[in-house]
Formats: C-alpha cells, sequence, structure tokens
C-alpha cells in the first residue's frame, strides 16, 4: 500500500510518451520492471501495452500506482502546469524528471516537490533515444542520494546511469557541458570530413581512422583535468604557441582546399587570446584560463 492509500501495482510510472518517455518505458519493461504508462494522447501508449505496461486512466492513477514516476515532457512549464492540479498526489513518491531544462528551473522543481512531500531527482538523458536501455546510454542524476540509492536497479535499466550529487542543479549543468563537449568534438569531427573529402576521401573511410584515434584524446581529457586541478601546465602535450602554428595551418589548409574555416579560426582565435595573456609557453590546457575569465581577458 503506497502513501495514497492506493496498492501500487507498479515498480515505475511514466508520464509523458513521447520520443523519449517511450524509450525510457520500453527499457523498464525490457528490464521487467512493472510499468505504468500515461500520455496525454492515450493513444501513444497503445504499443507499450502491448509490450506489457500498464495503462492509466488517468495522471492521478498513474502516479498512484508506482513509488517511482518519471516524467519526461517538453519543459519545466509543461511539468509544472501537469503535475500543479495533482501536486498533493506526489507525496511519498519519488518524481524523477528527466525533462531538459536549466539549472535554476530544476533547483525550483525540486523546492515545489519538496514543499508537496515528494522526494526529487533531477535527470538528463544523455545519449539520444537509441541506445536508451543499453550501457552505453548515458544518464546523469541528482538530488536526492536516498532517492537515487532506492531505485537504483531501476534507474540503471536505462543505462550508465550516474547520480552527480545531491544538489538538483548538476544534472542540467552537466547535460549542457556534455552537449557542448559533444559538439566540440563533432565540429571538429564535421570539418575534418570536409577537409578529407576536399582531398577525395570517403566519410565512412576517416570516420574509421578518426574513431581510433579517439582513446588518445579522451586520454588527455583525463591528464588536463589534473592539470587545471593542480593550476599547472607542462608542456609535454605541445604549448600554446605550438598549437596556435598548428591551428594556422589547420586554417591555411582548409582555405586552399576551399572549404570554410570557421571551425579551425574558433580554436585559433581562443588560443590567439591565451597567448595575448601570456599562455605562450603553458601547455595546451593552459587555455583553460583564457575560457574562465572569457573577454574579461582581453
Ligand atoms: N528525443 C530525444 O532524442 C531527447 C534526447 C535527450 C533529451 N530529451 C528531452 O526529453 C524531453 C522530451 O522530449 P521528446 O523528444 O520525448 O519530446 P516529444 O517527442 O515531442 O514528446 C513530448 C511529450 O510531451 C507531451 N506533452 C507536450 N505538451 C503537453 C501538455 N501540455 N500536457 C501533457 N503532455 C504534454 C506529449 O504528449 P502528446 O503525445 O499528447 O503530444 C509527448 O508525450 C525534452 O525535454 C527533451 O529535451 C529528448
Amino acid at each position: 500500500m503506497g502513501e495514497n492509500g492506493i496498492h501500487e501495482r507498479s515498480t515505475v510510472s511514466v508520464i509523458g510518451l513521447g520520443q523519449m518517455g517511450t524509450r525510457l518505458a520500453q527499457a523498464f519493461l525490457a528490464a521487467g520492471h512493472g510499468t505504468t504508462v500515461w500520455n496525454r494522447t492515450t493513444a501513444k501508449a497503445d504499443a507499450l501495452v502491448a509490450q506489457g505496461a500498464v495503462r492509466a486512466a488517468t495522471l492521478e492513477a498513474a502516479i498512484a500506482a508506482s513509488p517511482l514516476v518519471v516524467v519526461c515532457l517538453p519543459d519545466y512549464a509543461t511539468v509544472r502546469d501537469l503535475l500543479g492540479p495533482v501536486a498533493e498526489r506526489l507525496r511519498g513518491r519519488v518524481v524523477v524528471n528527466l525533462t531538459s531544462g536549466t539549472p535554476q528551473e530544476a533547483t525550483r522543481t525540486a523546492e515545489w516537490a519538496a514543499g508537496h512531500g515528494a522526494d526529487y531527482l533531477d535527470g538528463a538523458a544523455m545519449s539520444g533515444t537509441r541506445l536508451v536501455g543499453r550501457s552505453e546510454a548515458l544518464f546523469v542524476f541528482s538530488g536526492s542520494r536516498e532517492a537515487f540509492g532506492i531505485h537504483r536497479t531501476v534507474l540503471e535499466s536505462l543505462g550508465n546511469s550516474v547520480h552527480l550529487g545531491t544538489d538538483p542543479a548538476l544534472a542540467p549543468v552537466y547535460d549542457t557541458a556534455l552537449f557542448g563537449l559533444a559538439w566540440g568534438a563533432l565540429a571538429g569531427f564535421y570539418h575534418a570530413v570536409a577537409l578529407v573529402g576536399a582531398a577525395g576521401v570517403d566519410p565512412a573511410a576517416f570516420a574509421a581512422v578518426a574513431t581510433g584515434h579517439m582513446p588518445f584524446v579522451t586520454s588527455l581529457m583525463t591528464d588536463h583535468a589534473r592539470q587545471i586541478q593542480d593550476g599547472r601546465f607542462p608542456d609535454d602535450d605541445g604549448t600554446v604557441e605550438v598549437h596556435a602554428a598548428a591551428m594556422e595551418h589547420l586554417v591555411g589548409t582548409s582555405r586552399a582546399h576551399g572549404i570554410g574555416t570557421d571551425v579551425p579560426e574558433l580554436f585559433g582565435n581562443l588560443l590567439g587570446r591565451a597567448m595575448a595573456t601570456g599562455h605562450g609557453a603553458n601547455g595546451m590546457a593552459g587555455v583553460i584560463d583564457t575560457i574562465r575569465k572569457g573577454e574579461r581577458h582581453v
């Protein structure tokens, strides 16, 4: 019997069965967790019901069905508009909000949930929809450590589920930071594909070589995180000056092949600013100082 005085029928309820919510529900079902689903447009639950999910007739019934309520809607405003009128039903529940938003929205929603007696975890799905349910899919969560501990097994059926800390704002901070990281890497990749493409190289052939190069890049992340922590930037992986010169070559080669130079110029400008403020002889991770200070630096 749940705290709402209703027999809980499921382990987890999923509210919002769009592209992401549907995949979340499928992953819970695939892992053998009793799953109740609710969606504004009821037909979107049909396929999940065929796969073993329980259809909740109302939003209130979905909340009552499980101790763990996973919400996946377009934005926080929709979450609050939808859950606001049924907030008292959330008492004693753990709400996991996998809706994308800002750190401020996560903090406000956690406070709102606490005000209604619910435990709260903010979360972010980092790996798109295709990998959900597989160990390669990264899910980050922050907020109640106790709630994460209790529901860990269920949340781990989504993929590589990581609890970042008790501050609910951490999940959206990581969400945006990791998004920027992926885009930095992919922007470099798209530029590289254009460059080798201008030399007649097939994108797939290049991708095969590029993915083999990634372990080196990720090893730099580990080493440079340590350097940044220590505030010391040895030049083992090349100085800012050396990298600025190499970036000039990339700009020049791109121009010679008639392709855009936006991406290498972005990195070149960053290295140039770092040199202008005395970091030329530092190791490449010294650019962190330039990034941290932003425009105030020059
Ligand atoms: N899709 C991805 O690859 C991906 C990846 C990472 C994160 N996310 C995040 O996951 C969240 C959901 O994304 P999605 O791709 O699943 O979106 P989606 O496919 O557009 O689905 C949106 C869901 O929200 C429901 N909804 C919208 N307005 C509503 C309202 N006023 N009241 C009740 N329900 C409402 C929709 O119900 P109806 O079916 O009735 O319209 C639908 O179930 C977003 O915050 C997104 O940023 C998505």
